[in-house]
């Protein structure tokens, strides 16, 4: 085959390089606009649920009433994992990170539902069904049997979140929060050719099955860089104590060029419009449930970080807020991340979706610059010191 000449020129973190195209996700960085399939985040999250964003980011349009409840039917039926995943789970150390749990209980299902027909689109339909159903429910069993409990089974009648909330809570949620929660996992679902949807994209145009696919999107979010900085905001936040000491802390941490986490973001140069929604959000929570007192702390961190970083183009991102919403939701630290990942599957399904309708194999060059042709030295006559 005929290529054009390639520009050999280093981009570290592929910054600014197309490697695909895309009519899922839009995001106007400069403008702080986010939109899915052409529908602005904000009257998303205002007015959908987050199936039927599911729906729409997967499929491309929104669903028709019997569409969606197909859809959140065929979701509710598949909720209940196996005995076998459940037993599997039983074994992970208690100490271990949800993360790692979900990778691994995610990487699971390819084992039982192994049939790669990803060219059928009833293949395709059955395996995001069974991912988005199954993944709340192993995020749940996992909270359980790290404490001795075993996982209680989904309730057919409760909604997507609210019954992930009931799994993980064991109490039925007040209907704001599995609401306000709803509204979270829309905000979370899809956000472009971020690192751990370009780990989906890359692992699905090997033509491996739709888990391994989630698994290794799993693994990436994982990164305190991506998905995991929800939980090092709050222990910053905690570090700060009072909104008096917010400057004094940021000035130490760019003295000694330490990130702050929640802050930041390859795309946008304002603040992200899913933190600014998030606040919202968190502060409707605060104003039905109490107020967590780390807020008066993260906006003073966000007002002093504005006057020392604003010139960089460096706002709250996604993460900033998210944490105290999921805190005030009952969520423990460990696993903001996690529910991360239970609305992001949707958007990495998309990806997946995509990718097979025009595939071909990711495979990047490099510039080598290791040595070249050695001469190949017997073990007596090798020097031991010379290995980092
Ligand atoms: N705090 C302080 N300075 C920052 C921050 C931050 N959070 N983010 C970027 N900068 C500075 C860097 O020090 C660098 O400054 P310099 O040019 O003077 O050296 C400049 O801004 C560019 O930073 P990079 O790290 O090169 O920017 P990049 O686009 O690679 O990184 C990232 C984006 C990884 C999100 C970064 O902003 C970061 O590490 N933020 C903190 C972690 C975080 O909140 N991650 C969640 C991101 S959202 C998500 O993944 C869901």
């Amino acid at each position: 085959m005929q290529t054009k000449p390639i520009e050999m020129t280093l981009r570290p973190g592929l910054e600014g390089v197309p490697v695909t195209q895309s009519s899922i996700c839009d995001i106007d960085g400069a403008k702080g606009n986010l939109s899915y399939r052409g529908y602005p985040i904000g009257d998303l999250t205002a007015q959908s649920s987050f199936l039927e964003i599911t729906y729409l980011l997967i499929w491309g349009e929104l669903p028709s009433p019997q569409q969606l409840r197909d859809f959140e039917g065929e979701v509710q039926m598949h909720r209940r994992m196996s005995f076998r995943v459940r037993d599997m789970m039983k074994c992970f150390p208690a100490t271990g990170h949800p993360m790692d749990a979900l990778q691994a209980s995610a990487a699971s299902l390819g084992l039982f539902y192994s049939r790669r027909a990803i060219d059928k689109p009833e293949y395709i339909y059955d395996a995001v069904v069974r991912l988005i159903a199954k993944i709340p429910t192993m995020v749940a069993a996992f909270q359980l049997i790290r404490k001795g409990q075993d996982p209680i089974q989904p309730r057919d009648d409760l909604a997507y979140s609210a019954n992930f909330l009931y799994m993980l809570t064991e109490r039925e949620p007040d209907p704001l929060a599995a609401r306000i929660l709803d509204r979270c996992l829309i905000l979370h679902a899809e956000h472009s050719l971020n690192a751990s949807t370009f780990s989906a994209r890359v692992t699905a145009s090997t033509l491996t099955d739709p888990y391994a696919v989630i698994a290794s999107a799993v693994g990436t979010l994982a990164g305190p860089l991506h998905g995991g900085a929800n939980e090092d905001v709050l222990a910053m936040l905690e570090e700060i104590g009072v909104p008096e000491k917010a400057g004094q802390y940021l000035d130490e941490a760019i003295t000694n060029k330490r990130k702050i986490m929640g802050f930041g973001h390859r795309e946008y140069r304002v603040k992200d419009p899913r933190a600014s929604i998030l606040q919202s959000l968190a502060e409707e929570l605060f104003a039905r449930f109490g107020k967590d007192e780390m807020y008066d702390v993260a906006q003073a961190v966000e007002l002093e970080a504005s006057k020392r970083l604003g010139a960089k183009g460096i706002y709250p991102n996604v993460d900033f807020y998210s944490g105290l919403v999921y805190r005030k939701l009952g969520i423990p630290r460990d696993l903001f991340t996690p529910v991360f990942a239970i609305s992001r599957v949707a958007g990495w399904l998309a990806h997946w979706r995509e990718q097979l309708g025009a595939n071909r194999i990711f495979r990047p060059s490099q510039i080598y610059t290791g040595m070249k042709t050695r001469k190949w030295i017997p073990p007596e006559e090798r020097n031991s010191s010379s290995v980092d």
